[in-house]
């Protein structure tokens, strides 16, 4: 494999909007907005910024340099940096263990989006009243033939998209899908202004109330940091593996970090002037976007446009997320094994399919089934966010700040930034800030 010519992006622009379309997803649009409400808003959200810098920045530009250095699949990458010690692979099979438990389980809420995008080009909820609207996530749950339905079709996209290959799969895919998703999301939002909720929208979001922080909510903002930009998955190892030249990492990692949460906050406004408009608590969690919006949108003027394109846009970033995850175990299958990509994505599909529909059935006939308290749609969450994700990344920025030398590690990857201070600070981040918060969410999170 290593004398063949590796696959490569068209340019960095593209590397930019895979990787941003890895980065944001059902993180931004569905848990952001529910974790800032739950947590007291404004104060949360600089708290979250801090740890993104402090946390999520240096991982990303340690796995894409890596991907980029290494030139190879997650595994390869750590390989090809240390041919002496093949212990750093380990980063690389945590994270393609955790990929591919997470694109079956994201696949089935992915599922489940396409569902209520269906619904709403129907007007279904138009014509619902609340106690209805609330029961279709619960009546999805208990159906697994719709379920089953819907994952596949959310599956044929991802593998279609992904077996046509890095430039024509998923840079052209990406390039279409992120322009649309921006202008859906503008479009919301200009609607979102003329809402009565948009002012006090903002109050909430930006208004730093000191007195609703604590300890946990620190805790929850390193944790999200860390899942919002899809690191220790593999993903930036091997998207950075198509990059063709070297080029300025933090640059590129502050401007992934920085476009993630502007489209978050975005995505938050246009979510909390939907729930202020109307008297609902903001705090009402992981049902927001599936209970709470839908309600709203069957009471407001304008409500099938509002739900229509919302779900629209919540797909597109579903989407463009699940092709990233899959891409890291095509690439790792057809370059260990070398075999074709069509064979590799339609054999990996087939795989994940199983252990989606394992997920959909433990929603129904399987829900008495349960592993260490879990049922296995949140064993396979639990396992791979609390477990293998932040061991993953703890060894890859230990790899990268610690253990490669200068030449293959942290201040090679900083060959281009120019500024002194930028340079001492990652180097002091990668080195001690980041593994420490690591750390300690992973152990806190056991
Ligand atoms: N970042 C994605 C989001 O915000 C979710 C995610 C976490 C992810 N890890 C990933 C996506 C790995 C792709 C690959 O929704």
């Amino acid at each position: 494999m290593d004398n063949k010519v590796r696959k490569t992006w068209t340019s960095n622009l593209g590397f930019m909007l895979a990787a941003a379309g890895s980065a944001i997803g059902l993180g931004n649009i569905w848990k952001f907005p529910y974790i800032v409400g739950a947590n007291g808003g404004g104060a949360f959200v600089f708290v979250y910024l801090a740890c993104i810098l402090l946390v999520g920045v240096p991982v990303l530009v340690a796995e894409m340099f890596i991907g980029h250095r290494g030139q190879g699949n997650t595994v390869a990458s750590y390989n090809k940096l240390h041919k002496s010690n093949r212990f750093w692979q380990l980063a690389g099979w945590l994270g393609l263990s955790s990929a591919f438990l997470i694109l079956s389980y994201y696949s089935v809420i992915g599922g489940w989006i396409i569902d209520f995008e269906v619904r709403s080009l129907m007007n279904d909820f138009a014509g619902m009243d609340e106690a209805q609207i609330k029961n279709i996530l619960p009546q999805i749950f208990s159906d697994p033939l719709r379920q089953a339905l819907f994952l596949s079709i959310f599956s044929l996209l991802t593998v279609g998209i992904v077996r046509l290959g890095v430039q024509k799969g998923i840079e052209k895919w990406n390039k279409i899908l992120m322009p649309a998703l921006v202008i859906v999301l503008f479009l919301l939002l200009a609607n979102c202004m003329f809402l009565p909720g948009f002012f006090p929208a903002l109050k909430f979001l930006f208004y730093p109330d000191l007195s609703k922080l604590n300890y946990a909510s620190i805790l929850e903002a390193i944790g999200h940091a860390f899942f919002t930009l899809s690191v220790g998955v593999g993903v930036m190892v091997t998207f950075g593996s198509y990059l063709k030249t070297g080029t300025n990492f933090v640059r590129m990692g502050v401007t992934l970090a920085l476009v993630d949460t502007f489209l978050a906050l975005l995505a938050g406004i246009v979510v909390f002037s939907c729930v202020f408009s109307f008297d609902i608590e903001p705090s009402v969690g992981p049902t927001l976007i599936f209970e709470t919006l839908p309600i709203l949108f069957s009471k407001i003027s304008g409500g099938y446009f509002f739900s229509v394109s919302f779900f629209l846009l919540v797909s597109f970033t579903a989407l463009t997320s699940s092709i990233s995850i899959l891409e890291v175990v095509v690439a790792y299958i057809e370059e260990t094994f070398e075999i074709k990509r069509n064979h590799a994505t339609l054999m990996i599909a087939a795989a994940f399919f199983v252990v989606g529909f394992l997920c959909v059935l433990s929603f129904n006939q399987m829900n008495h089934v349960t592993i260490f308290g879990f049922s296995f749609f949140d064993f396979l969450d639990k396992l791979t966010s609390s477990l293998f994700m932040p061991i993953s990344a703890l060894l890859t920025i230990i790899f990268f700040s610690w253990v490669l030398p200068a030449n293959k590690g942290v201040e090679a990857a900083l060959e281009r930034v120019e500024s002194r201070v930028i340079k001492n600070f990652f180097i002091y981040c990668a080195k001690f800030i980041t593994p420490l918060l690591i750390l300690t969410i992973l152990l806190l999170g056991l």
